[in-house]
């Protein structure tokens, strides 16, 4: 009987070691694309590490089940499990957020300051740091990936199932996307 107990618990210990252990295998992955520790070093491509756990998972899922449109990531998740998908997006989650400000000039960074404190604020912060809990940080996120993904979810015929967040971003004027997205690239906190 004890042997059994003990027998159990130390399937159950291994097994749980070795799902870590899978977890940091696939993690490193992604590390090509979205940086060490999910802190990006390009600029097209976001950082991912310390983004909330909720939203990881659910854009993830969303790939996977074809309900977001995208260029890489959907092709990338199709052979995850769900369970790999939530253990990846824990992995992630629990990382530190890195802002990397990039500088901007005076005049833009002004421009994007009042297209957000207009539309953006309430959700996201002034800074981009303090989001809703469906929304990522975006503080020091890369701009020009903010600029992209501004424009899929200004694109009627790209599939983003967020849909306040695709009526805001459909209503800015031209201008004030990159505006917006390079002022919160700059934002450090
Ligand atoms: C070949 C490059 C590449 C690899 C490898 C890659 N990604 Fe991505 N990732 C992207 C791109 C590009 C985007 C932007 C969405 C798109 O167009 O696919 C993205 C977006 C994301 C986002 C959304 C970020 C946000 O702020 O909304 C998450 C989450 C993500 N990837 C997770 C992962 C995870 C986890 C892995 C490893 C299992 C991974 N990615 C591997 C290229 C990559
Ligand atoms: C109603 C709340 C709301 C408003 C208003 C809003 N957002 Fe968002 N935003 C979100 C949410 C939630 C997401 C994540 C949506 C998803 O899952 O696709 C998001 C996503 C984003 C992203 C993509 C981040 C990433 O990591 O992929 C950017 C960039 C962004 N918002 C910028 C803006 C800007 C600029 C404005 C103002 C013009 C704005 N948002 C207004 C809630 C909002």
């Amino acid at each position: 009987m004890r042997n059994g107990v003990l027998a159990v618990a130390l399937f159950w210990l291994s097994g749980a070691a070795m799902a870590a252990i899978e977890i940091d295998v696939l993690a490193r992955t992604c590390n090509n694309c979205h940086g060490v520790g999910g802190v990006s070093v390009g600029t097209s491509m976001p950082s991912i590490g310390g983004l909330p756990r909720e939203y990881l998972s659910t854009v993830m899922k969303q790939w996977k089940y074809d309900e977001r449109g995208a260029a890489t990531m959907n092709r990338i998740v199709k052979g995850f499990s769900d369970d790999e998908i939530d253990a990846l997006a824990v992995y992630f989650s629990k990382k530190r957020w890195v802002p990397v400000p990039q500088s901007v000039s005076a005049s833009l960074l002004a421009k994007g300051k009042d297209a957000i404190s207009e539309n953006c604020e309430d959700c996201h912060g002034l800074t981009g740091s303090d989001p809703d809990e469906d929304a990522p940080k975006i503080n020091g996120q890369w701009a020009k990936y903010m600029q992209l993904e501004l424009e899929k979810y200004r694109d009627d015929g790209f599939k983003m199932p967020h849909r306040k967040m695709k009526k805001t971003a459909r209503k800015m004027k031209q201008a004030d996307v990159p505006a917006a997205a390079h002022y919160y690239g700059a934002q450090s906190k």
